[in-house]
């Protein structure tokens, strides 16, 4: 597995000392999607921004599901995995530090199946409209990572329970979790981009 088999955007730093970002788009989105996103919560980041290897009814996702909220257990390690590798390659080849995932709903929960499966792959994350990815996850030693979870109150998506059931998982495999629930629902509101773009530079200066 290379780091070509994922379609991919990069976009170089601009300013020295930001982490870089690893952007993780929802379904039907692709490696474009979240840019914009990206330079807003933390401009001057390097970007990798891959597109999703799945295609449901011609939408990119980042790995299968069953129905809304049922997952493809088996395809969500595969899938992790492949990606996983894609960030270790990329790493590599654009001389990255260890990047700090934003994702999206479907891109949110592939990265927290990351976080679980390969705790060394990112150096943080933001989580935006996530749940928990696998039913019976591996223990994972994520001390200290730095994990910022935002839910929306009124997700149909993503029950209230179920998000609070991955922060509670999150922390106790050590990560150092904020989660915030707003008054949102599965869309990110300007709320998700004040919040982000502040935790992220409070991350920023304590790992500087
Ligand atoms: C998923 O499949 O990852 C979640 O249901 C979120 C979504 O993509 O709609």
């Amino acid at each position: 597995m290379t780091e070509s088999a994922f379609i991919h955007r990069f976009e170089p730093a601009t300013s020295a000392g930001s982490p870089p970002l690893l952007l993780l788009h929802g379904t039907g989105g692709d490696e474009n999607d979240l840019l914009g996103l990206g330079k807003m919560i933390s401009p001057g980041s390097a970007l990798l921004s891959p597109r999703g290897r799945v295609l449901e009814h011609g939408m990119p996702r980042f790995f299968r599901r069953l129905a809304e909220g049922v997952f493809d257990e088996a395809d969500v390690r595969r899938r992790a995995n492949e990606l996983g590798d894609f960030v270790n390659d990329a790493r590599q080849r654009y001389g990255l530090a260890s990047p700090v995932a934003v994702g999206f709903s479907n891109g949110a929960n592939i990265a927290a199946a990351l976080l679980l499966l390969q705790p060394n792959v990112l150096g943080g994350a933001i989580l935006l409209r996530a749940m928990v990815p696998l039913s019976d996850p591996p223990a994972a030693d994520l001390a200290g990572k730095p994990i910022l979870l935002l839910s929306g109150q009124t997700d149909p998506i993503v029950p209230p329970g179920n998000s609070a059931k991955l922060a509670a998982l999150l922390s106790q495999a050590g990560a150092s979790v904020t989660h915030r629930v707003l008054p949102a629902g599965h869309q990110l509101s300007q709320a998700d981009v004040t919040l982000a773009r502040d935790w992220i530079g409070k991350v920023d200066a304590k790992a500087a």
